[in-house]
């Protein structure tokens, strides 16, 4: 089952009792999520009137900060410009947590993606693929990692209403249910996918199967229901942080969001041996990545 470590500590750059870390680092890389009600983002009350839909192009599911402009928002360019620099402080902020709390990832922190979710997080229309409601370990399609680790930072900005998630079993517990669904991939497809930029760069065995883990788990309908699984309200202002590529996680409810993706090359890690590419290499048996992609 995915541990829950709610941690009483305060602000971004939170000072640290003997043993915090070393807890917060296991929980985390042992597939867990760790809570922190009291490590808020301030919001300058000019701010509030982002904590609207109307900001969003109505497209793109999140507004994304990429360098300094916001992608699928829409607005005057006074508003918008406020608005990428509120998320940018988030980006900052996030950074800063992430390196106070976990030293070794520290060089690999501006290595990001913010995002900003105006919109509820569940309701909208989309294909069982999209869906969030239903348990999933994150993986892209398009962006094969081939091992790398995809840490994100949440922070609910919602003044009244907890962000609630579901979580489910834990990585390994689900692996071993699913693997057997999945098939080889075909000789030669990450080379054409590669060829024709459907996935930027080369697709490993591992993207195969954490992409397939992925669709399996969404598509079952009888293991969304009966798999191990708990409910977490995330209260107002609370942050939290977990590997989403390890963490069976799903969206219950809750509006207004701000998101911080770091991605961190295995080596950044205090145990490797727990981590999604370890795990499925023993559980079938052979390397599923490059040697030099792995290290
Ligand atoms: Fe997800």
């Amino acid at each position: 089952m995915t541990e829950v470590l709610t941690l009483d500590i305060a602000g971004w750059r939170p000072s640290l009792a003997p043993g915090v870390q070393e807890s917060a680092v296991r929980a985390l890389e042992g597939g867990g999520v760790v809570v922190l009600p009291r490590v808020q983002f301030e919001m300058a009350e000019r701010e509030r009137r982002f904590l609207s839909q109307q900001w969003s192009d109505g497209r793109a599911k999140n507004v994304s900060l990429d360098g300094t402009r916001l992608k699928g928002a829409q607005g005057g360019d006074a508003d918008l410009a406020e608005l990428a620099a509120m998320v940018a402080r988030f980006a900052a902020d996030a950074a800063t947590l992430v390196a106070t709390l976990f030293p070794r990832y520290a060089p690999y922190v501006t290595r990001a993606r913010t995002s900003f979710r105006p919109q509820p997080a569940v309701g909208r229309q989309v294909s069982w693929r999209k869906d969030d409601s239903r348990l999933h370990v994150d993986a892209f399609p398009s962006r094969p990692n081939r091992g790398e680790r995809i840490l994100r930072v949440f922070t609910n900005l919602n003044p009244t209403e907890p962000r609630v998630w579901r979580v489910g079993e834990s990585f390994e517990t689900m692996a071993r249910t699913l693997l057997p669904r999945i098939k080889a991939p075909l000789p030669g497809a990450a080379a054409i996918l590669s060829a024709l930029h459907v996935t930027r760069g080369r697709r490993s065995e591992y993207d195969h199967y954490m992409l397939n883990l992925h669709d399996r788990a969404k598509e079952d309908m009888e293991y969304q229901r009966t798999c191990e699984q708990a409910v977490v309200p995330m209260p107002p202002g609370a942050t939290w942080l977990c590997f989403s590529d390890q963490v069976m996680h799903a969206a219950v409810s809750g509006q207004y969001m701000l998101e911080q993706t770091i991605h961190l090359p295995v080596a950044a890690l205090y145990d490797r041996e727990r981590a999604p590419l370890a795990i499925l290499e023993r559980l079938t048996g052979r390397p599923l990545v490059p040697a030099r992609a792995g290290s």
